[in-house]
């Protein structure tokens, strides 16, 4: 397994729509155990396939406090949101900041899984949020783009201006938001 570098805002390559997969072959399933030790590294409880430059619709989640309930989802789809609840939010691609994102409280999706079988489930709470967060990368969308023009702005230029100087993002010292 092997830890992929994962893309910052506004890197162009998250703005990608990522592509449906043919076959869970042996390429994919690559992919997929690389996502997670990824994802487990940063720490974070999900990742897309775009974030790590790679335009296909797969993405990796686990909002488990013990890596207990690894769920990787090729070609997922969104069959029904219901409800609506509000999350502060985090994600891989935009390191350091936190925003509160409104969303569906609960879903029912389908995919299929890393063996290319089809699965369908439902999910809710942090799970619920999480998978519609990844689905939203897998169409070249971000969470910051449910915020504010001005505050996407700032955003922006303030992780733009850390990828110049060449430093990064502060580590949060506690657990701020998720990061997704
Ligand atoms: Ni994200």
């Amino acid at each position: 397994m092997a830890l992929l570098e994962v893309l910052h805002y506004p890197d162009p390559r998250l703005r990608r729509r990522a592509k449906p997969v043919a076959a869970v072959d042996a390429t994919v399933r690559r992919l997929i155990d690389d996502m997670f030790e990824t994802m487990y590294a940063a720490p974070g409880v999900g990742l897309a396939a775009v974030q790590v430059g790679v335009d296909r619709r797969v993405v990796v989640v686990d909002v488990s406090e013990d890596k207990s309930a690894p769920l990787a989802l090729v070609n997922p789809e969104i069959l029904e949101r219901e409800g609506e609840e509000e999350m502060q939010e985090g994600c891989l691609s935009v390191p350091g900041v936190y925003e509160p994102v409104r969303r569906a409280e609960r879903i029912r999706y389908r995919a299929l899984d890393r063996d290319g079988a089809p699965i369908e489930g439902a999910a809710e709470g942090l799970l619920a949020v999480c998978i519609q967060h990844e689905c939203d990368h897998l169409e070249g969308r971000l969470f910051v783009d449910y915020l504010s023009e001005l505050k996407r702005q700032r955003i922006r230029k303030r992780l733009e201006k850390q990828r110049r100087l060449g430093t990064e993002a502060p580590r949060p010292g506690r657990r701020e938001g998720t990061l997704i």
